[in-house]
């Protein structure tokens, strides 16, 4: 035989010389969840051991976060508005640019209706929406945040958002724009944690998200919304879920001029950790083959939930 290619898997210094891709903590973002309560750590239902956290808590895990190796968080709030810029702010007092900040920007954790936009006769309004989204940007940019991170869908937030910030000064926050952001079933654990399910509702448009989140058939409206966010100013953008939707990251890669962020969501986690705990899976070896597998797609960073277990065991 003249080609054998079991040559170069023999043992493992030659796998390691002749691998392409490369995963490490420098690539992985963790997200949390606040809570009011300065000292909570609440336990979210169905999700393993992802929890709300307070401000004093938080602030001890991202120590710990630090000390690890991990640099980059998303945060989320809860219920209270207030929350995420007071978050953002005690955050960057202590740890300055020691750590990365992004925030999450949507109405949905904050509404009564659990939708992401703002709801008017019957349908979530785009343009209603854009002036509270760059409002809230702005909050989150004055406390401080290093990118801000709009995940609402509304046509024209990623302008929006740009204008807002460079008439008050923010010309050096940047945005993460949620580009192709899919109507998906993966989101469960999630909404679980933040209380932001759409509520049940007679009008046929409110009743899930799929008139501003993206249809999992298409391809072609991916790119779409890529080019747009490119156009108004985005500095990263992203895909999202992650697993299902590698072939979308990879045109991604192909088509962007700035680097590509893919979020593993929460239900993505969440089945590892079902697996894991039914004994059918090696935690370790699962995480590290589908986040490599995200980053072989074209990613160039990924939020995962696993990130903070990944620094703590030392798993890269
Ligand atoms: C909503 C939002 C969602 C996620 C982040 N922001 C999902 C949704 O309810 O549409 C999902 C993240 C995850 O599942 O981990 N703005
Ligand atoms: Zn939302």
């Amino acid at each position: 035989m003249l080609i054998r290619p079991r040559r170069l898997r023999d043992n493992p210094v030659i796998r390691n010389l002749v691998h392409e891709t490369h995963l490490s903590l420098e690539h992985l973002i963790q997200p949390y969840f606040l809570t009011k309560d300065p000292r909570g750590q609440e336990p979210i239902q169905g999700f393993t051991g992802v929890f709300r956290w307070g401000m004093e808590a938080l602030k001890k895990q991202i120590n710990k976060d630090l000390e690890n190796g991990l640099k980059s968080f998303l945060l989320f709030g809860a219920s209270d508005e207030g929350l995420l810029p007071e978050a953002i702010s005690s955050l960057k007092k202590n740890f300055g640019d020691g750590l990365l900040l992004f925030s999450d920007i949507c109405l949905c954790p904050y509404t009564d209706h659990g939708h992401c936009g703002v709801v008017n006769e019957g349908r979530v309004d785009n343009d209603l929406s854009l002036e509270p989204l760059a409002k809230m940007a702005l909050a989150h940019a004055q406390a401080g945040v290093d990118f801000v991170a709009p995940s609402d869908m509304m046509d024209g937030r990623i302008a929006a958002i740009r204008k807002q910030l460079d008439e008050k000064g923010f010309s050096q926050t940047g945005i993460l724009a949620y580009s192709a952001k899919y109507a998906s079933s993966y989101y469960g654990p999630f909404r679980e944690a933040l209380g932001s399910s759409p509520k049940a509702t007679d009008f046929p448009r409110l009743k899930d998200r799929s008139t501003y989140q993206m249809d999992f058939r298409n391809t072609q409206e991916a790119l779409r919304e890529l080019k747009l966010d490119l156009d108004e100013g985005a500095d990263l953008v992203m895909v999202k879920p992650a697993l299902a939707y590698l072939d979308i990251i990879k045109s991604f890669r192909a088509e962007s001029t700035v680097p590509v962020v893919a979020y593993s969501v929460s239900a993505e986690f969440e089945m590892v950790k079902a697996l894991v705990a039914k004994g059918m899976a090696d935690e370790k070896s699962m995480v590290l083959e589908n986040l490599t597998a995200i980053r072989r797609a074209g990613a160039q960073m990924v939020i995962t939930y696993f990130a903070t277990e990944l620094a703590e065991k030392g798993w890269l």
